[in-house]
């Protein structure tokens, strides 16, 4: 963790600054370390990578173990804080859980990510990002923020579950990119600290995604952007399967769900995107039905199977999804009190909203 990063953070449940303990450090950078807030909070910095959260000792048993000493000598609890009931707690883990080995399973970048990133997720050119400090809200491994940070912005990456520990594998490093463990409903931030945020798939993950995304709103300044991309309604019958799918496969555990993934990509790719492939060789379906432009197989045969694997897994593991049409997002836009707002359509999967703050 650098100095940049450490300068922006607060604590998530008092918005106090914070103090550090340094435990480990390597040319200048936390690797290992405490924040210790107001109130008896505090929150370790683990691998460097400042670990938000009120339950975070208790992700990092070994962290505990290895410094009990240093935390005990500095009267640091290390107990869980936190006031969740029990249902919202096991959704939160569920959630946890799923995305942070999702993401440890696949951190595959493909190139055609960069297109897809400014094509279908962005509303925004390659040339806004220039000069602006961004958050990724939900940075999963860290596909996007790779993109936005080489299209000149500094970028922070947020996310609740270690996939932020693939995100970092991803970043490698680059010093315009830095990671954070956190909950988008208590983001670690002063108010007005970024010039825009983003998040793309992950607002309908949550209990209440549009109390998600006006938790994050206050985060930018005013003028500020702010865009995100969501699950459409459109396929109704495609989702109602989907969903009636999920029903079971949401329950279950993540070695069983693998593999069931594998076999659903399998089929999935070598019964249908690979013969829609070869067909699109001899034969122009696009050109003739336009609306396979916007489709599925357009973008899968495009892509390497690993990808049709993960997508798989990632339709089938989270505990919620949330599908959305214009008139919600107008709702959102309402609510946000967004100006120079723009809903579009990405073919039938989702919607994209850009608003700005007022
Ligand atoms: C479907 S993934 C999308 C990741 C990334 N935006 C992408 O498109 O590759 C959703 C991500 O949101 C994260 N997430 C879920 N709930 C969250 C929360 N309350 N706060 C922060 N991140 C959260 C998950 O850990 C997961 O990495």
């Amino acid at each position: 963790m650098r100095l940049f990063l450490e300068r922006l953070l607060r604590c998530p449940n008092t918005k106090a600054t914070l103090t550090k303990l340094v435990f480990v450090e390597v040319d200048g950078e936390t690797i290992d370390g405490v924040f210790i807030g107001p109130n008896g909070f505090a929150y370790p910095i683990v691998n460097g990578i400042p670990r938000m959260l009120p339950d975070a000792f208790d992700l990092f048993p070994e962290f505990v173990l290895k410094y009990q000493n240093e935390l005990n000598a500095n009267g640091i609890e290390y107990r869980k804080v936190g006031s969740l009931s029990s249902a919202e707690h096991a959704l939160k883990k569920r959630t946890q859980e799923t995305f942070g080995y999702q993401w440890n399973q696949f951190p595959d970048m493909v190139e055609q990510n960069r297109k897809f990133f400014i094509t279908n997720y962005s509303s925004v050119p390659e040339a806004f990002f220039k000069g602006k400090l961004g958050l990724d809200a939900g940075c999963g491994f860290g596909r996007h923020i790779y993109y936005s940070s080489e299209c000149g912005a500094t970028m922070i990456g947020l996310d609740y579950s270690a996939a932020i520990d693939a995100a970092a594998k991803v970043t490698n490093g680059k010093p315009n990119i830095h990671l954070v463990q956190g909950d988008i409903f208590n983001p670690p931030f002063a108010d007005e600290t970024f010039d825009f945020f983003y998040s793309f798939g992950v607002l309908h993950h949550l209990p209440d995604p549009l109390k998600g995304f006006c938790s994050l709103l206050p985060k930018v300044k005013r003028g500020g952007s702010a865009f995100v991309w969501l699950y459409g309604k459109q396929r109704k019958v495609l989702n109602g399967i989907l969903e009636a799918m999920r029903f079971f496969s949401k329950r279950l555990p993540m070695s069983v769900l693998k593999p069931i993934a594998l076999v659903l990509a399998v089929v999935d790719y070598y019964c249908v995107i690979l013969p829609y492939k070869v067909v699109s060789t001899i034969f122009p379906i696009e050109k003739i039905f336009p609306v396979f432009k916007t489709g599925r197989f357009s973008i899968y045969t495009k892509l390497p199977f690993k990808i049709t694997y993960a997508d798989w897994f990632d339709r089938l593991s989270p505990p919620l999804r949330y599908y959305y049409d214009e008139h919600d997002l107008n709702e959102w836009v309402v609510a946000g009190n967004l100006k120079n707002e723009r809903i579009q359509a990405t073919g039938k999967f989702g919607w994209k909203l850009y608003g700005e703050r007022e």
